[in-house]
């Protein structure tokens, strides 16, 4: 019989986490009795000592918090810590079931972890990259879509003021599910995706045609992990060693000017897309999402991921989708949407 359960959000944030751990607190609590913990910044609460776990009640989310961006928990995306120590706490904890949020890489750390220790594990899918396979949207990314529009809203204005080409750089590392939404949401004449090749001379061409049809600007969406001609990443080296993905708006701006002579700017969005309050949809696929993991835990129902399929949550095999990621396919239905605004995708033939 399930008592005891904890819950804990790993990798890195996004909107409606708050939202996800509300939901699974009132249904653990109000409709089963149990008691609930929540485990501080992923999988490092416990390996503290004391363990920086705390109890919740439906009382900790009477106010804003549901509302609010970043997990009230805290996060880690750094590396694999100690397994062992992790496995002992989790144990003192007597915890009989464990809710991991997490995108496809902490799941499969989280599972590991879990198998090991013989923890009984129930994941929930969140990512502003969307990539988790066989799931329809991970909570936060709505909203990086959402402001990644917005920020389209706002660049258009000013690109038309100074006649510029604007190239917004996004997130979402190896899928560009970001770019491609935002892009056609926001309005965009060219979206670059990982997924799909590009030519800067078609680029170059198609921005010639719109100035030469009498529009005096054009804004550009780019996913961080979009390729040079050359076949490699733009990253930048950070002072703690890390080589993290970034500047490929600049080396696509650069080119386009060869062929071109535009004026171009270029705006790196970066983590403004995950700090954001939740839009509606990304706080209701947090409720339905935490509801259904702890029902799932009622069931004894474990090593379980819970997906959102056909407008509804269902679960799936945990061991289906570790390893594999959700991009972008030459045949998604919103490339022909956006290849029939006019819009350049790439060399899709
Ligand atoms: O996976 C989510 C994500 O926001 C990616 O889109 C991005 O490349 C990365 O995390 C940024 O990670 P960090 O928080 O370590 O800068």
């Amino acid at each position: 019989m399930v008592k005891k359960i904890g819950i804990l959000t790993s990798g890195g944030d996004c909107a409606g986490l708050n939202a996800v751990i509300r939901a699974a607190t009132l249904r653990a609590v109000n409709e089963y009795n149990w008691e609930i913990f929540g485990i501080k910044d992923g999988t490092l609460g416990l390996l503290s000592d004391p363990m920086d776990v705390i109890q919740l009640y439906p009382s900790h989310f009477d106010g804003n918090l549901m509302r609010m961006g970043g997990t009230f928990l805290g996060t880690n995306n750094k590396g694999n810590p100690s397994e062992e120590k992790i496995i002992d706490s989790f144990k003192k904890l007597g915890l009989d079931a464990l809710i991991g949020i997490g995108g496809d890489g902490s799941m499969k750390i989280l599972q590991k972890l879990t198998q090991k220790g013989g923890i009984n594990f129930v994941g929930i899918p969140k990512t502003i990259d969307n990539d988790v396979k066989d799931n329809e949207l991970s909570i936060g990314y709505d909203t990086a879509v959402d402001v990644a529009t917005n920020a389209l809203d706002m660049l258009q204005p000013t690109a038309a003021s100074h006649r510029r080409v604007m190239i917004l750089e996004v997130m979402g590392r190896d899928a560009g599910h970001i770019a491609l939404n935002s892009g056609i949401a926001g309005g965009a004449d060219v979206i670059l995706i990982p997924e799909i090749p590009y030519s800067i001379k078609n680029i170059s061409k198609h921005i010639e045609n719109i100035r030469s049809n009498g529009r005096n600007h054009a804004l550009i969406v780019v996913a961080e992990a979009v390729r040079k001609e050359d076949d490699s990443k733009a990253t930048v080296k950070y002072a703690d060693g890390e080589v993290r993905l970034g500047g490929i708006g600049s080396f696509i701006g650069d080119e386009i000017y060869k062929l071109t002579d535009a004026e171009i700017r270029v705006t790196v969005l970066g983590h403004v897309q995950r700090g954001a309050q939740p839009t509606h949809r990304d706080r209701l696929i947090a409720s339905a999402f935490g509801v259904y993991a702890v029902d799932l835990i009622a069931k004894e129902k474990f090593n379980r991921i819970v997906v959102w399929q056909n407008r509804g949550v269902t679960d799936i095999d945990l061991n289906s989708i570790a390893g594999y990621s959700k991009t972008v396919a030459y045949d998604d239905p919103l490339i022909k949407v956006a290849q029939g605004l006019g819009i350049y995708v790439g060399e899709t033939n």
